[in-house]
């Protein structure tokens, strides 16, 4: 469905007066509703877990942990309750540092870690602009979001492929290219070994094993969901998958064995990735180091 959108913005856009900022928009649309996936804790469900399409990126999930309570808020360009008194610059900041812009509530107060900065740091200056461009362009919703409890302080555990960044040359190389997508993808947040509360990129990346507790109203009786190992181990990860199945798994839901995936995998979002993009990916996770 977004890939026909996106098609028919990027045609039209040639004819289009400001046709740059069409483009802009249309690649921060895709970004955000594939790969990025952020209404995935910034939109709200009804209650059997269905998206509200017209309440889009109004305020999502909570997450309640040992460190913060904080709900994922208002992110539509509505000034009183949205982000719509932001300039772009405070935007780009807080998608990578993760820090609120020096006004307003909470001023200059960090982003509790659940918000994927550390990921989001390695965007290229020109996605992190598309993404900009977008959150711009939606719909204005009024809603409030919760203010948060921070009890510990913001700690953000460094992701090495964002540490290092990347640069458009190198995507030469389907498998940079591939690791770039799953970086800004945060993949790896979801399917990282925790230990103590600390994500072992180092030593665990792909292993998986994180719990998330079902679904606020889910129907009773849902089990928790745990992240599966995506590593390129034949036995544990899925060395030994075809890459259709492996493709299947992220854009449909459908694991190896016929099994749905339960949230929160974003399947849902995948299912626009490029076939291109699709590709890359499952060419990065072949080479991610098997762990058992
Ligand atoms: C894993 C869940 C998650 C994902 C994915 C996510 N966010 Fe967030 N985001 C949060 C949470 C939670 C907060 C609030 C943290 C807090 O209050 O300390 C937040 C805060 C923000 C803020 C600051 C808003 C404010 O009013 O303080 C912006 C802007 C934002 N996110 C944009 C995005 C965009 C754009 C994406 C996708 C590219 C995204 N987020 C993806 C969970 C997420
Ligand atoms: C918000 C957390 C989260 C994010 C982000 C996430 N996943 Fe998942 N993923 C999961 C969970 C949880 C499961 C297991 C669901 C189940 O077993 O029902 C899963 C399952 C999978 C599976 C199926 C493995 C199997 O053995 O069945 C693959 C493949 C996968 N994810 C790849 C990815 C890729 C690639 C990305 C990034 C583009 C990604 N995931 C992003 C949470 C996440």
């Amino acid at each position: 469905m977004f890939r026909i959108a996106i098609a028919c913005c990027v045609v039209l856009s040639v004819a289009a007066h400001g046709a740059k900022a069409e483009t802009l928009t249309a690649r921060g649309d895709y970004l955000v509703n594939t790969i990025m996936a952020c209404g995935n804790c910034h939109s709200p469900r009804d209650g059997e877990g269905r998206m509200i399409p017209d309440k889009a990126f109004s305020g999502g999930l909570t997450f309640d942990t040992p460190a913060f309570v904080a709900t994922a808020p208002n992110i539509t360009p509505d000034a009183e309750t949205g982000i719509g008194r932001w300039s772009d610059a405070e935007i780009r900041r807080a998608l990578i540092d993760g820090v609120r812009p020096d006004h307003g509530h909470l001023a200059g107060v960090p982003l509790a870690a659940i918000m994927p900065a550390n990921f989001y740091r390695a965007l290229l200056p020109e996605d992190l602009d598309a993404v900009v461009a977008y959150l711009r362009s939606i719909k204005p919703v009024r809603n409030e979001s919760p203010v948060p409890v921070y009890k510990a302080p913001v700690r953000r555990d460094p992701y090495p492929d964002a540490e290092a960044g990347f640069d458009k040359k190198m995507f030469a190389d389907p498998v940079r290219r591939g690791a770039y997508l799953v970086t800004v993808g945060h993949c790896m947040e979801c399917h990282t070994a925790w230990s103590r509360g600390v994500s072992d990129f180092r030593n665990g990346l792909g292993r998986g094993g994180r719990t998330f507790p079902a679904r606020e109203g889910a129907p009773a009786g849902t089990p928790d969901s745990v992240a599966a190992n995506i590593t390129s181990d034949p036995a544990a990860g899925i060395g030994a998958w075809s890459d259709a199945e492996i493709g299947r798994a992220i854009t449909e839901g459908i694991s190896r064995d016929g099994r749905r995936l339960k949230p929160p995998m974003a399947y849902a979002y995948y299912a626009g990735l490029t076939p291109a993009d699709l590709a890359d990916i499952v060419a990065y996770l072949r080479t991610v180091p098997p762990l058992q």
